[in-house]
């Protein structure tokens, strides 16, 4: 099961990488691919990439750590995010993202230890006059209030 699983990721490693012609000064665009293919870049997906471009997994995992678009973690089930652009951020965005993370007993950027919630925050999603703006996978909530966080997650 595991090796098929693996299987399956190295051909899809391949793939994208030869779509690169394996060019070392692609690595972002294929870990930009890479990512949104898994949803994110586990050192296993960074050990495959760095053998199949020939360079060293050090280097790829500089650039993972170095860029805060790319996640070594899995995001959640369903995956919390917080918009904190300016509109947001002055009506408390912050307060609201500090309750969830409050809530969920984790980080933002990090997962709950049963996959079902992980964090994040955002520039601004564009949609101001709502602020502040909560997304959970597709659904979009605006005028979170810190009191509406707790029956927000209880929907889940
Ligand atoms: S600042 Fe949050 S939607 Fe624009």
């Amino acid at each position: 099961m595991t090796c098929n699983k693996n299987k399956n990721m190295i051909n899809k490693l391949t793939d994208i990488c030869n779509e690169f012609n394996n060019d070392p000064d692609d690595l972002i665009g294929i870990l930009h691919k890479a990512q949104g293919e898994f949803g994110y870049l586990p050192k296993e997906v960074q050990i495959i990439i760095a053998e199949l471009i020939k360079i060293p997994s050090s280097k790829i995992y500089g650039v993972v750590t170095f860029y805060s678009y790319f996640t070594m973690k899995a995001k959640g089930k369903y995956p919390i995010s917080v918009c904190m652009g300016t509109a947001c951020y002055v009506k408390g965005a912050e307060k609201v993202l500090k309750e969830f993370e409050d809530k969920l007993k984790i980080k933002n950027g990090e997962t709950t230890p049963d996959g079902k919630f992980s964090m994040s925050s955002l520039r601004c999603v564009g949609a101001c006059g709502l602020a502040p703006v909560v997304s959970i996978g597709e659904k979009i909530y605006g005028s979170v209030k810190v009191e509406e966080v707790e029956k927000i997650l209880s929907e889940y």
